[in-house]
């Protein structure tokens, strides 16, 4: 039912943690599953994520999306991880069983939120960046995945 990376990902997650003084963090839930994500960034003057940590009370497909969405996102200009989409968790992790694919839109919008957060304390406008949505099961029910 699960990929290797899926698997590996759940029983190794890479960045887990929480971290004192962030750039940014972002907390998202979904109320139909109760799965919730924090995502914290530390990001440099050049606006390089230079750190990511998450915590997340949440499924082990939770667990695996946020831990490769922190893979992909780390050493990316804030710009760049705004290109990290569910999509591209998903296929870097060799894909997700159809049910579990709005876990991978929990990494997507933590990471989201976690910008949101950074460019509110800088005063600074990402373009394509949205407000963060605090329970996306809203947001899963508009759209298609
Ligand atoms: Fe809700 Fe996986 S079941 S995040």
């Amino acid at each position: 039912m699960y990929s290797e990376k899926v698997m590996d990902h759940f029983n190794h997650p890479r960045n887990v943690g929480e971290m004192e003084n962030p750039s940014g963090v972002g907390t998202v839930g979904n109320a139909k599953c109760g799965d919730i994500m924090r995502m914290y960034l530390d990001i440099d003057e050049r606006e390089v994520i230079r750190d990511v940590k998450f915590k997340t009370f949440g499924c082990g497909a939770a667990v695996a999306t946020s831990s490769m969405a922190t893979e992909l996102v780390k050493g990316k200009t804030v710009r760049e991880a705004l290109q990290v989409t569910n999509k591209a968790v998903m296929e870097a992790l060799d894909g997700l069983p159809p049910v579990k694919v709005h876990c991978s839109l929990l990494a997507e919008e933590a990471i989201h939120a976690a910008l949101w957060d950074y460019a509110q304390k800088r005063h600074i406008v990402i373009e394509g960046l949205e407000a963060p949505v605090n329970d996306i099961a809203e947001k899963e029910k508009n759209e298609e995945y």
